[in-house]
């Protein structure tokens, strides 16, 4: 049995210098003070953190959007907050759309989190996707996050790491393959100034090659939608943010997932448990579920 667990969008925040506010991050940071600093709060993150760690996750998965600007103060500290999980071998992150939120931003993500987006390979560090196997899982990292225009959030993953995610479902081929990715493969019509704008291509190499199991986050929502596989469905999961208080805009309260994973190739089980801080309390289960997959 491999626990995996995963959470997301923490979106950590410190007071920028006034020089810092020029272009895009000005209007982020002025949407941060009017709204999103009543959302995200770091007293929730750290009980969601204490919480999942009682969980005796084998693995921890982050899906971005940890820092909120991408300012360097705040990759220092999602880099604290990192360390607090666990060692980086045990510990996987991937950058979101905040975490490169203006083009200067992203040579951050490989200077402060480089070894917890290092794949086995002793590849550069911070270069994706990245592949990490651990027991019988194979966890491919991909990047969505780019620079974008004001009021865009979308994501791309582009042709080259597309091609090498193919590579790597193949050779992986026979493990339990989790890919894991900001961005949804899938978004409804009103997230279409933050979709994943090659999400089309990445859905064509998934059917084409396979996966058990694909998560995500970026959306602030839990969900779930099968994805065509090459025999069968591949669930593709969203988490919820990890920081948010409840009950905010058709956002959900912060949680994380766990995923227990047995069995082996064509006979995979994988269960899902969800944990949730509901109102302005405890943190409980709100959902467990085997999930189904092509099994390829
Ligand atoms: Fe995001």
């Amino acid at each position: 049995m491999f626990v995996l667990a995963h959470l997301s969008d923490l979106h950590l925040s410190v007071t920028p210098q006034f020089t810092e506010l020029i272009g895009k991050r000005g209007l982020g940071y002025m949407n941060w003070l009017r709204k999103r600093k009543y959302i995200h709060r770091p007293e929730i993150l750290d009980a969601i953190t204490r919480d999942m760690r009682l969980c005796g996750a084998d693995h921890i998965a982050v899906g971005g959007d940890l820092t909120n600007l991408a300012l360097k103060a705040e990759y220092r500290r999602a880099r604290g907050w990192l360390e607090t999980l666990g060692a980086p071998a045990d510990v996987t992150a991937i950058p979101g759309n905040h975490d490169v939120y203006v083009p200067q931003a992203q040579p951050y993500a490989a200077e402060f989190w480089g070894d917890y987006m290092a794949g086995d390979d002793g590849a550069e560090r911070g270069v994706f996707p990245f592949l990490r196997r651990r027991a019988n899982i194979a966890l491919i990292a991909l990047c969505s996050g780019v620079p974008t225009g004001p009021f865009l959030a979308t994501g791309r993953l582009g042709a080259g790491q597309l091609a090498r995610l193919a590579q790597m479902l193949e050779q992986t081929r026979g493990q339990f393959r989790v890919v894991l990715i900001h961005h949804p493969p899938v978004s409804p019509p009103r997230r279409y100034l933050r979709r994943l704008t090659d999400a089309a291509q990445f859905r064509g190499v998934l059917a084409e090659k396979g996966a058990e199991l694909v998560l995500h986050g970026h959306d602030h929502r839990r969900s779930l939608v099968e994805l065509a596989g090459p025999r069968g469905m591949i669930p593709a999961v969203g988490v919820q943010s990890a920081s948010a208080r409840a009950g905010h805009g058709g956002e959900d309260a912060a949680g994380y997932h766990i995923f227990r994973i047995d069995g082996e190739r064509g006979r995979w089980r994988c269960e899902m448990l969800a944990r949730s801080r509901a109102g302005e309390g405890a943190i409980r289960d709100i959902d467990r579920q085997t999930l189904y997959f092509s099994g390829a």
